[in-house]
C-alpha cells in the first residue's frame, strides 16, 4: 500500500470519459472530499483530453500498469474485458480495485457490496477486488434489503423498465438520434414497421427504442434468459446472502435516457401490512417513499433522474397473498446504479485506510 498523500489516499478513475465515469467525476466533485490525488484514466484514444474534477482540469492518461503506481483505490468504469485484464494489474501494483463491470461479480472471492445492505462484506476481499452490482439489481436492492430485514424475503418477481444509458454512451446517443428521427411525425406508430423504417440504424438495441419498448437487455443465456435477467437473480441472492432466493426477472428497455424503473412482486416469510412496509421504506437510509396515488404522486424516471436515492411508490399488499407486496421503484442507473455505489464503496475503503 502506498503512503497516503497529504494524509489522504490516491484514487484512480479508470473509464473517466464514459457514461458512468462522467457521473463519477460529478460525484467526486460534490461529495465530501476524502481523496488526495485523483488520477483519470481511459483508453489511448482519450489520452491528453482534459476533464474537470473538484473544479480543476485533470489530464486523462492512457491505461498502463504504471498508471496504478502510488494508487490506493482504483475504480473501474470500463467494459468487462478491460476490467478482467486490468483490475488484477492494479492490485499487483498495490491498489484495491472497485469494479463496476460484470467481470468479477459472481467470483466467490470477490465481495459484491451495497453499503446500505452489506457494508461488512467489503472488508473480506481475498483478491483485492470489490465488485459493484449491476444497475438493475442496484435500483431495487436497498429497498428490498430494508424489507427483508423485517419480513424475511422468500421470492421476487421483477419486471424492469430500463433506460437507454444502461447501454452506456452509445445507448444514450442512439436513443437521442432515434427520437430526432420520429419527432414531429403525426403518423408514425400507427402501422407495423413504420417506426423501424423511419429509424433505420438501431444502435446497441435489437429493435427501435423510440416510440417502443424492447423486451431485451444484455446477451442470450441458457433457456431463453437474458444476461441482465440472470444478473438480477444471481446478484440479489449474493448481496442479501440468500442463496435459495427464488427470483424471476423480465428485463425491458424503454425510451428513457437515464433512470431504471422496476415493478416488483416480493413474497416474504411473514405477513405484511402496507402501513408497516411504508414506514420501513420511509425510514430506510437511501430510500425515499413517494406513495400518494390519489394525488398522482409516485416516482417516475423523469422526476428521479440525477438524484441519489432509490424512490419507491405504489406499495400494495397482494390481493391474493398477505405475504406479498407489490411496489414500483425508480433509481438513477448512472448514480446509485453505478457511480454512486462505487463512490460509496471507495469511501468505505478510504475510511479503512485512515484507520491504518
Ligand atoms: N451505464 C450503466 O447504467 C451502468 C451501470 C452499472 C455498471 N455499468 C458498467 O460500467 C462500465 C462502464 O459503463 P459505461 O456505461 O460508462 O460505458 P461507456 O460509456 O461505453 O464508457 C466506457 C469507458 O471505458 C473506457 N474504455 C473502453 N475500452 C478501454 C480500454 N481498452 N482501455 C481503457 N479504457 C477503456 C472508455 O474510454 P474511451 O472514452 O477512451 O474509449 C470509457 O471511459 C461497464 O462495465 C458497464 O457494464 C454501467
Amino acid at each position: 500500500m502506498s503512503p497516503a498523500r497529504n494524509g489522504k489516499p490516491t484514487l484512480a478513475v479508470v473509464g473517466a470519459t464514459g457514461a458512468v465515469g462522467t457521473v463519477m467525476l460529478d460525484l467526486l466533485s460534490t461529495r465530501e472530499d476524502v481523496w488526495g490525488e485523483i488520477r483519470l484514466v481511459a483508453s489511448a484514444r482519450s489520452a491528453g483530453k482534459k476533464l474537470v474534477v473538484r473544479g480543476e482540469e485533470v489530464e486523462v492518461v492512457a491505461l498502463s500498469p504504471e498508471c496504478f503506481d502510488g494508487v490506493d483505490v482504483a475504480m473501474f468504469d470500463v467494459p468487462d474485458e478491460v476490467s478482467k485484464e486490468w483490475a488484477p494489474i492494479a492490485v499487483e501494483r498495490g491498489a484495491i480495485a472497485v469494479d463496476n463491470s460484470g467481470a468479477f461479480r459472481m467470483d466467490a472471492d470477490v465481495p459484491l457490496v451495497v453499503p446500505e445492505v452489506n457494508p461488512a462484506a467489503a472488508r473480506r476481499r481475498p483478491r483485492g477486488i470489490i465488485s459493484n452490482p449491476n444497475c438493475t439489481t442496484l435500483s431495487m436492492i436497498v429497498a428490498m434489503g430494508a424489507l427483508h430485514a423485517e419480513y424475511n424475503l422468500q421470492a421476487l418477481v421483477v419486471a424492469s423498465y430500463q433506460a437507454a444509458s444502461g447501454a452506456g454512451q452509445p445507448g444514450i446517443d442512439a436513443l437521442r438520434e432515434q427520437i430526432s428521427k420520429v419527432a414531429g411525425s403525426d403518423t408514425l406508430g400507427t402501422q407495423p414497421g413504420d417506426v423501424r423504417r423511419a429509424i433505420g440504424e438501431l444502435g446497441p438495441f435489437p429493435a427501435p427504442l423510440a416510440l417502443n419498448v424492447v423486451p431485451w437487455a444484455g446477451s442470450l443465456k441458457e433457456d431463453g434468459w437474458s444476461s441482465e435477467e440472470l444478473k438480477v437473480r444471481n446478484e440479489s441472492r449474493k448481496i442479501l446472502g440468500l442463496p435459495d432466493l427464488r427470483v424471476s426477472a423480465t428485463c425491458v428497455r424503454v425510451p428513457v435516457i437515464t433512470t431504471h424503473s422496476l415493478a416488483v412482486h416480493a413474497t416474504f416469510e411473514r405477513e405484511v401490512t402496507v402501513d408497516r412496509a411504508q414506514a420501513i421504506l420511509r425510514d430506510a437510509p437511501g430510500v425515499v417513499l413517494v406513495d400518494d396515488p390519489a394525488n398522482g404522486e409516485f416516482p417516475t424516471p423523469a422526476d428521479v433522474v440525477g438524484t441519489d436515492p432509490t424512490w419507491v411508490g405504489r406499495v400494495r399488499r397482494a390481493i391474493d397473498d398477505p405475504h406479498s407486496l407489490d411496489l414500483f421503484l425508480c433509481g438513477d442507473n448512472l448514480r446509485k446504479g453505478a457511480a454512486l455505489n462505487t463512490a460509496q464503496i471507495a469511501e468505505l475503503l478510504a475510511e479503512e485506510l485512515a484507520e491504518g
